[in-house]
């Protein structure tokens, strides 16, 4: 048992247990550890008591519709979203509070409150409506961390139309894949956005995603470097601030049903082809307001920080709709942790005097590796709670973060969920939960979760197996856009009526959860869903390639690194160059997070006999293992002069 915090040897000891500071327990908004068991007897009555926090134009009358694998939660009911991220708030002392405070990287910023954010939706939607979007249209938002990103996405949902915003990191190729799965006729970006003192030239992507056959009529053009001026396309584009300049500054919010859709998503997965993950209205936010509230024991005085991009469903859920529809100051940053120095983005919670952080296990690697000198430069005893997202944390990585950003003083939350869950569902509750390093411990009130094996069992404390969901929670994803059937092959086939994560997990004597990393071919860099098949389809997409196939390897920084076997074809020479430059062509396709670490040029691929690679193989030769089972490979010569010709690499 860790009482206090004072000596790093206390931490260092295998069996540790962070109980809730006492100070801390005092003051949480989740002080009563009988919700689980209430949430358990009743779980739609407890949602239902979470959706009434919310407003409504009128209410539900049916609570949940499950007709597995479809639900709709909150039947009938009618609300806005944008509506309960702002207006509702303007008839409270919220009204100048500071809901986004924004920093840029080159060090401008700027602080929105509730009052300022109504004025520049309002215009914003009047604006966008003046292109031609209206209610159950999709718009394309492709943006950097700019005030404008929120703004657009909270304009879209007051019009009742429907965003997908793209992550500023794809590529052209990317992007035009996702504006023609889900048919914008409208696109807004910027003409680039700051990074790590550079410029990212997203009005060059979105202009090269747009060539040939595209929906996309409209550009809207945000100026945030300056840099594509010349670039704006006469009848197609347009300047956000030459738009927004004589908007009127109200606009009716439109009543959305709950299930409308609020959002689609992109995420990896199996397949080469994004899905298209779409989240509705009324359980979405439900979700994502309760969660906040809870997870993070937000008060009215809490300035929160989530240091994700908008462009993952992180941001979506607890930059803008779950921290706004509390009425919450949420800060976010849009570049860089080491820019103009590593001590970035302690300079921001000093400067903001930040109470919750919330960030990524990568990230806090990178900090360790970067050393204490760089937090030790600022004061940082305004925060009292930290989070994690995004993929396992090892126990260093979390006492360090504990130690030395939160000293020794703040509960930190280690947060299982997916960009299908669309909010957290297994995370301690501060106040609440004791903590083990390492585990995200139990899942959210009203979440039943269990870990099964192949046949459907529960596996039983300390086996591992499948995480799986076991009846349906507000925030879930409704479908694939456009695409029912992927929808309950994905998810739903493995186990009947089951919600089946693509994780592997265990849970321990205690009944503490550990989240194992995926089962599945998608591989978790630095907290980003790749998947294997369409890094493999970018590489054979170079005329030199012949075949390849890609794995995760174990990273110490990102997690996991994308390591490709290539075979090339029989007239081309291996070489440096050819790695350099198939690298360089996968983030060219997809983007640079996809860019692989390793290529291994490879004469063969391990087979089975019926034909499928065996990437397992692949793995133990990446991670220098000795060689798994090889009997069902088609010819073990292949793998053993792999192993021979990289094995011994690391
Ligand atoms: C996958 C979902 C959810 C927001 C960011 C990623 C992994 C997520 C954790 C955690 C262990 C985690 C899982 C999951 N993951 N959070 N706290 N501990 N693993 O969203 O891109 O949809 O990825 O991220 O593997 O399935 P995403």
């Amino acid at each position: 048992m860790v009482e206090n915090t004072g000596s790093i040897e206390a931490l260092l000891r295998e069996d540790r247990v962070f109980p809730p500071p006492a100070q801390f327990a005092e003051q949480a908004n989740m002080p009563d550890s009988g919700i689980y068991e209430r949430a358990r007897q009743d779980p739609e009555g407890f949602w239902a008591g979470l959706a009434g926090e919310l407003d409504w134009f009128e209410k539900w009358d049916q609570v949940l519709d499950w007709n597995p694998p479809f639900a709709k939660w909150f039947v009938g009911g009618k609300l806005n979203v944008s509506y309960n991220c702002i207006d509702r708030h303007l008839k409270t002392a919220r009204k100048n509070k500071a809901a986004i405070i924004w920093e840029g990287e080159p060090g401008d910023w700027a602080v929105y409150t509730y009052q300022d954010l109504y004025r520049e939706v309002c215009k914003a939607a009047n604006g966008l409506q003046s292109l031609g979007v209206s209610k159950g249209d999709r718009v394309t938002i492709y943006l950097p961390m700019v005030p404008e990103l929120p703004i657009a996405m909270l304009a879209c949902a007051r019009i009742g139309a429907a965003h997908s915003v793209v992550f500023g990191g794809f590529s052209a190729d990317s992007l035009r894949d996702r504006i023609n799965d889900s048919q914008s006729k409208v696109m807004i970006t910027a003409d680039g956005g700051y990074r790590r003192g550079g410029v990212v030239p997203l009005k060059q992507n979105a202009d090269d995603s747009v060539t040939g056959d595209t929906p996309i009529e409209k550009m809207l053009v945000v100026r945030r470097t300056g840099t594509s001026d010349d670039r704006m396309v006469e009848g197609r584009d347009v300047w956000w601030h030459d738009l927004m300049a004589n908007q009127p500054m109200t606009f009716e919010p439109e009543q959305m049903d709950s299930e409308d859709m609020l959002f689609m998503l992109y995420t990896s997965g199996t397949t080469g082809k994004p899905k298209g993950i779409v989240h509705t209205t009324g359980g979405y936010l439900t979700g994502t307001h309760a969660t906040t509230k809870w997870v993070f024991d937000l008060k009215e005085d809490d300035v929160y920080w989530c240091t994700a991009d908008i462009g993952w469903v992180t941001g979506h859920s607890y930059i803008v709709y779950g921290p706004l529809a509390n009425g919450a100051t949420s800060v976010m940053y849009e570049g860089s942790p080491d820019y103009p120095d590593r001590d970035r983005f302690w300079a921001i919670v000093e400067k903001y005097a930040c109470t919750i952080l919330y960030t990524a296990p990568t990230a806090i690697r990178t900090f360790m590796r970067w050393g204490e000198e760089y937090p030790n430069r600022h004061d940082m005893s305004s925060l009292r709670l930290l989070g994690s997202v995004g993929e396992p944390i090892n126990p260093e990585a979390w006492v360090w973060y504990w130690q030395n950003i939160g000293g020794g003083r703040c509960p930190v939350v280690d947060t299982w969920w997916q960009t299908e869950t669309g909010s957290i569902l297994i995370t301690p509750l501060p106040g609440v939960t004791t903590l083990k390093p390492g585990s995200a411990t139990h899942p959210f009130p009203g979440i039943e979760v269990d870990v099964l094996d192949e046949a459907g069992n529960s596996v039983g404390p300390g086996g591992g197996g499948y995480l799986v969901i076991k009846r349906p929670w507000p925030s879930m994803l409704r479908t694939i856009y456009g695409d029912d059937e992927r929808f309950r092959e994905q998810y739903w086939s493995k186990y009947e009526n089951i919600y089946f994560t693509g994780d592997g997990a265990k849970i321990d004597e205690d009944g503490y959860h550990w989240i194992l990393g995926r089962v599945d071919d998608v591989i978790n860099v630095a907290a980003h869903r790749v998947s294997t098949m369409e890094v493999e389809s970018a590489l054979v997409d170079n005329s030199k390639v012949a075949e390849a196939a890609c794995i995760g390897r174990s990273d110490e920084i990102k997690g996991q690194a994308i390591v490709a076997f290539v075979t090339i074809k029989e007239n081309v020479a291996a070489s440096d160059e050819l790695i350099t430059e198939l690298k360089q062509h996968v983030a060219t396709k997809i983007g640079p997070i996809c860019r692989p670490d390793d290529i291994h040029f490879a004469a063969e691929l391990p087979k089975t006999r019926s034909g499928k690679i065996m990437r397992r193989l692949l793995r133990d030769v990446a991670e220098g293992r000795a060689l798994g089972d090889t009997t069902t490979l088609a010819d073990p010569a292949v793998v053993e002069s792999l192993k021979a010709q990289y094995g011994d690499e690391e």
